[in-house]
């Protein structure tokens, strides 16, 4: 019998309405908009609104809409991977909130968090159920709802992120197509530079941890920004050596969205031209988990069959890593 691959067969997006423009965050913090994009690429980004809105109102259309275009019911996923550090709750898994929400009464899942990195963790996650043989529809979604972190009085912070949901469906392949490589890193001193404070188990929530605003993304953006640009790169290119591909044989790269400038330079790491590298920052911003299948996505339209897409990321852990996928299908427009 022939290997079985994990290949990406349907892809989905959401986004919310709302618009949240460099203009509108002029007025409320110390920036302007021409320092935004020119240090980070960013021009607007969408924010959920409403009350008691989470994770899984942008994750359900999303995987509703993954379910029309593949011709598939709820029902027929038998596991949903929820890449995530902002679910609707910290416990249970909004994986299961997804589930119930579409009915795919059939699936089991669960959470990944891994910040900015959740999508390609989930993604490696998920193609080992499939490779198995164990798992025949399995859905990874990266939704992150960033503004529920985000203090708006941060200029370091507030003007990066943004909400927004993307989803793959994954199912057995013989011919070869699908996640062909992966590599995975972490690195947990890289905490303190990035992560939320308070809430959880360390310190659980108070009025004094509320008072000291310690629910919101504490970020050191330089640290951050020194330890992104160079694992980025560095693992994008690991993954081309490992596996013998030459700048020529990639058709994209499909980077993770914090930054512009790290988006660049991995790209001019790889030998890559701007015109193989998807970029959709300067609309949605940083959608953490979102990132990757939001661009994949926007960009659907333009991926053939055969092509060799690199996946990439790095984020608060640190996390970081890349994948390297033959694309499975042409878009069908
Ligand atoms: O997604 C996963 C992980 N996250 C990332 O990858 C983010 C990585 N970091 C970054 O993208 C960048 O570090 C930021 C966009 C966060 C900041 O850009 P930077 O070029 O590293 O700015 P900086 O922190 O070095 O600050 C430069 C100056 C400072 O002023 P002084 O000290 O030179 O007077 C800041 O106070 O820019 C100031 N500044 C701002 N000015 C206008 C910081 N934020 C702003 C702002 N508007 N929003």
């Amino acid at each position: 019998m022939s290997k079985i691959t994990a290949a990406i067969t349907a892809v989905q997006g959401y986004v919310p309405d709302y618009i949240l423009t460099n203009q509108e965050l002029e007025k409320t913090v110390e920036t302007t908009d021409e320092w935004i994009i020119s240090r980070t690429g960013i021009k607007e980004r969408r924010i959920l609104k409403g009350e008691g809105k989470g994770a899984s109102d942008m994750a359900a259309p999303a995987v509703l809409g993954l379910c029309k275009k593949r011709g598939i019911q709820p029902e027929d996923i038998d596991m949903l991977i929820c890449c995530t550090v902002t679910g609707d709750h910290i416990f249970p898994a909004t994986a299961n909130i997804i589930t119930d929400k579409i009915g795919a009464k059939n699936a089991f899942g669960y959470d990944i968090n891994a910040a900015c990195s959740g999508f390609i963790y989930g993604l490696v996650t998920g193609s080992k159920f499939v490779e198995s043989g164990s798992h025949k529809k399995v859905v990874v979604v990266g939704v992150d709802k960033m503004s529920a972190l985000v203090d708006y009085q941060d200029r370091q912070t507030c003007i990066i992120f943004g909400d927004g949901c993307g989803a793959v469906l994954l199912e057995p392949n013989t011919e070869g197509f699908g996640v062909k490589d992966s590599i995975l890193r972490s690195d947990g001193s890289g905490f303190q530079h990035l992560h939320q404070k308070a809430g959880g188990s360390a310190y659980p929530p108070s009025i004094e941890t509320v008072t000291k605003k310690e629910h919101h993304i504490h970020q050191e953006g330089q640290a951050v920004f020194k330890f992104a640009v160079t694992n980025m790169a560095d693992v994008s290119a690991e993954i081309m050596e490992k596996n013998n591909l030459t700048s020529d044989d990639v058709a994209w790269l499909v980077p993770h969205q914090a930054n512009k400038r790290i988006i660049d330079a991995t790209a001019r790491r790889m030998g890559l031209s701007d015109e193989k590298v998807m970029l959709n920052i300067h609309k949605y911003g940083n959608t953490t988990s979102g990132t990757i299948p939001l661009c994949l996505w926007e960009w659907e339209d333009k991926l053939k069959k055969g092509d060799n897409i690199i996946l990439s990321a790095f984020g608060g852990g640190f996390t970081w890593g890349a994948i390297w996928i033959k694309w499975a299908y042409d878009s069908k427009k």
